[in-house]
């Protein structure tokens, strides 16, 4: 979605964590996109769960802070009335756009694991267009597949491998607490963990975005 679609009464319906983070940011565009995000993915989990947005209480969780409504980042969640909503939750943002994802939680019954977690990220070409791109972000290997590419090819697919090694990081919960030049964006994996890429004329974005999506089963 367009940030600038998000509804401007959603505001009303931050809680006071929330709005405390706008406050802080200083950069009057950041902030617009922070709110305008906030209000986007609570009216997409009120609008799946069939419940108005003021009747979720946000709960976000930070491997370092904890989890809770006073918590102003983090992976992203909400209570409904009190108890958890019964959502795993994901936001990227970009350039004016922001991509979310949910599902259902309680996947947990059905495979016999601690459940999934989804993340989701959106990047656009010229966010990957920095000359020390490849040594900060990419590994030994992606630094390799990246030599075989013909030149038009390269950005779109740094885009997409930030797109990818986000997702994954944010689907873990570490965002980039991970050195994101150790984790292998296209790698199969071992573990059931899935990395799409998603398709960005079916989600409607303009050119030069690429976006991800990973899902992760919790042991
Ligand atoms: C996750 C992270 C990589 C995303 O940064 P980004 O690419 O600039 O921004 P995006 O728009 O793609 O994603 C932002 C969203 O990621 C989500 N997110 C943030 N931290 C997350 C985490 N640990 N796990 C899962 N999702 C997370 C939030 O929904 C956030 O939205 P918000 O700004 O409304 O809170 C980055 O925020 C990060 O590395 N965070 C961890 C470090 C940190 O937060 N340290 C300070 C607190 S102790």
């Amino acid at each position: 979605m367009r940030l600038a679609d998000a509804g401007p009464d959603g505001e009303t319906h931050l809680d006071p964590a929330e709005q405390a983070r706008a406050a802080g940011i200083t950069a009057p565009v950041a902030r617009r996109d922070f709110l305008a995000g906030r209000i986007a993915l609570r009216a997409f989990a009120a609008g799946i769960l069939g419940v108005r947005p003021g009747e979720l209480t946000a709960d976000y969780s930070c491997p370092d802070c904890g989890t809770g409504p006073e918590l102003d980042h983090g992976r992203p969640g909400y209570r409904l009335h009190g108890a958890p909503a019964g959502l795993i939750l994901s936001l990227s943002r970009s350039r004016g756009w922001a991509l979310l994802a949910a599902g259902r939680a309680g996947a947990a019954r059905e495979t016999g694991t601690a459940g999934m977690t989804i993340g989701v990220d959106l990047e656009h070409s010229a966010g990957v267009m920095f000359p020390e791109f490849d040594d900060v972000a990419l590994t030994a290997a992606e630094r390799q597949l990246l030599v075989a590419l013909p030149p038009e090819k390269a950005i779109p697919w740094r885009a997409s491998a930030w797109a990818r090694k986000e997702a994954l990081l944010k689907a873990h919960g570490t965002g980039l607490r991970i050195d994101p030049a150790s984790v292998e964006a296209f790698a199969e994996s071992a573990d059931g963990t899935v990395v799409l890429d998603l398709d960005t004329v079916a989600l409607g974005l303009p050119a030069g975005f690429a976006a991800a999506l990973a899902i992760v089963e919790m042991a």
